[in-house]
């Protein structure tokens, strides 16, 4: 898989944002876009954040770019999105000792944005209705799979190679704070008037209204923006708009049953 790494990169300075879907990927593509040109608000929005941050394993309908071909074309430091698990990412980018920025999120709200995501997103199966796609999601037969398995996946991994593991839920406390922990990662040094530039151009408000990052420029017959906007509502704890009693009970004695013996955070009732 060399076509995904320049022979130049020895240094390790490709970055890769990733993630189960609907855990944030789109917000880290654009904070890392940001850090890696140096704040500049315009040179950000030189084009929609697909074409900026190519998606490794996307070969999806024209005129969407393939994530490979993207790559191919592109100069390090690139910055790289992924969704998928550990275990199936290139081996070349360990190889090049890439740095990896993973962002996690409460699976319960991962579940509530991805069954959103799947009612407009045309190239993935139909979610069907909340209760079936519930079930979808606990067993795992979701696109890109069990999200107990890709959290815990990369968790297991984070201090074996340059991983940076986040949480959406800390991103949305103190933006701040964890945009300046992606800079270090980065080994950038940003002014301070940088980093406040970076935090609001990130907002949620700010990235809805932003075409070149909320999607809008995707044709419809991919994405149905009128069916559920791509960019929801950005918040911690919708979940709690969605699940029945009955089902947060069964939810959270699995959820308990499979992530048994991790170490990873808590990340169900946030
Ligand atoms: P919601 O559906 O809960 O609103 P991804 O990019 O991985 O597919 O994730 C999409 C989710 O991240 C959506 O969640 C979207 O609204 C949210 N999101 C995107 N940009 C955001 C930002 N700047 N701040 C907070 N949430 C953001």
């Amino acid at each position: 898989m060399k076509s995904h790494i320049n022979e130049d990169d020895s240094a390790g300075t490709g970055s890769l944002t990733t993630e189960m879907p609907n855990k944030g990927t789109t917000w880290i593509s654009e904070i890392v876009d940001m850090i890696l040109n140096d704040g500049d608000i315009e040179r950000c929005k030189r084009g929609p954040i697909y074409e900026r941050v190519p998606f490794l394993e996307f070969a999806g309908p024209k005129p969407l770019p393939v994530g490979t071909e993207q790559l191919a074309n592109m100069a390090s430091p690139r910055n790289v999105k992924t969704h998928l698990p550990f275990h199936l990412v290139p081996k070349s980018f360990w190889e090049h000792d890439c740095k990896v920025i993973y962002v996690a999120r409460n699976a319960k709200d991962n579940l509530v944005s991805y069954y959103h995501f799947d009612l407009s997103n045309r190239i993935q199966p139909w979610p069907g209705t909340w209760e079936e796609y519930l079930e979808k999601f606990i067993n795992g037969k979701v696109p890109f799979g069990s999200w107990y398995e890709h959290v815990k996946g990369w968790w297991d991994q984070k201090d074996k190679h340059r991983i940076l593991y986040m949480f959406y839920e800390d991103m949305k406390k103190d933006p701040k704070q964890e945009v300046m922990k992606v800079m270090k990662f980065l080994e950038k040094d940003l002014a301070d008037e940088s980093v406040n530039k970076i935090v609001h151009h990130t907002t949620f408000e700010a990235m809805k209204a932003n075409p070149m990052a909320n999607y809008t420029t995707i044709p419809e017959f991919f994405f149905d923006h009128k069916l559920s906007p791509f960019m929801r509502k950005g918040i911690v704890g919708d979940w709690k708009n969605y699940f029945t009693v009955a089902q947060n009970e069964i939810f959270d004695k699995d959820y308990q049953k499979k992530m048994a013996g991790s170490m990873l955070p808590l990340l169900v009732n946030t």
